[in-house]
């Protein structure tokens, strides 16, 4: 008796026509090549806000040096001991891709970093394991509610790049203040004269018996890929004045400017560090 296997097995030819012939292999959740710093980064190819080629040989240049920043440089330099944080529990405000993080383990410090939003939180794990972070921690949520709802204390709070993207930056300062003698800041503030962005709309509050000015304006689409700002639909930036007043009023009486940029490219700028002494 003659066999056919091809008979047998196949489909009739009109349901042939109809379906969509299954994919054998799904090539973004497989990887095939052999394991490298490469394939790592290429989970988020093309997301990355970082230079990462010093890390990973063939990767182009590109992105921003965040992993050789010189404002980690100058926290240790003001809130270190003898240039370094050897032993310092510090907590980091929204590391986004660890470049910060990487850099103060390096100089000695145990860190407890928190990032929100979920795509840098994971890019954090994979710098993580790609630098062989030992004394780093990362956790999964929003720095507020966790200073919020924590008693822990720490030698350092280092915040660079958040406090421009809080709903109430006055409420931040709060709690940092509630959890540390020592601050580290970088952040844009409100400067009529240098503005560039969005129209912002002024808010007076009266908070810890003074009065502050929030400028606030909503950020639109918050889905793109490049978004890297905060949690919450609105922004509002204090002036350069009201920063200092709040850190003062809750109880930071050094307050030292590193750096002020008026004329930053996005926006007013200033790096500076308040301490209770
Ligand atoms: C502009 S980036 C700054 C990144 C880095 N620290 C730097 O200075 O280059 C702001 C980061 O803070 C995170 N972030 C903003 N609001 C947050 C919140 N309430 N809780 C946790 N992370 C937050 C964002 O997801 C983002 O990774």
């Amino acid at each position: 008796m003659k066999f056919s296997l091809f008979k047998r097995f196949a489909a009739p030819p009109e349901t042939r026509e109809l379906a969509p012939a299954a994919p054998r292999s799904d090539f973004n959740k497989f990887e095939l090549r052999a394991p490298s710093a490469k394939t790592l980064i290429d989970i988020f190819a093309g997301k990355w806000a970082s230079d990462l080629s010093g890390f990973c040989p063939g990767l182009e240049p590109g992105g921003i040096g965040l992993f050789s920043d010189p404002r980690v440089t100058q926290a240790v330099h003001l809130l270190g001991a003898n240039g370094r944080f050897d032993g310092a529990n510090v907590l980091e405000l929204g590391p986004l891709e660890a470049g910060h993080t990487y850099q103060l383990e390096l100089l000695g410090a145990m860190v407890t970093a928190i990032e929100a939003n979920r795509e840098a939180f994971l890019k954090c794990l994979i710098v993580k394991e790609l630098l062989g972070l030992k004394n780093s921690r990362f956790l999964m949520g929003d720095f507020i509610a966790f200073l919020e709802e924590s008693s822990q204390k720490f030698d350092l709070i280092y915040a660079s790049g958040v406090l421009y993207h809080m709903s109430d930056p006055i409420r931040l300062i709060e709690l940092i203040a509630a959890h540390t003698d020592r601050c580290f800041m970088w952040t844009h503030y409100y400067d009529p004269a240098h503005y560039v962005g969005a129209q912002r709309t002024p808010r007076t509050i009266d908070r810890a018996g003074a009065r502050f000015t929030f400028y606030e304006a909503d950020y639109g689409n918050t889905c793109h890929d490049q978004f890297w700002g905060g949690n919450k639909p609105v922004a509002s930036w204090l002036s350069r004045e009201d920063m200092e007043t709040a850190f003062r009023a809750y109880g930071f009486n050094k307050f030292t400017w590193i750096l002020d940029d008026p004329g930053h490219i996005n926006g007013a700028c200033a790096t500076f560090t308040a301490e209770k002494y």
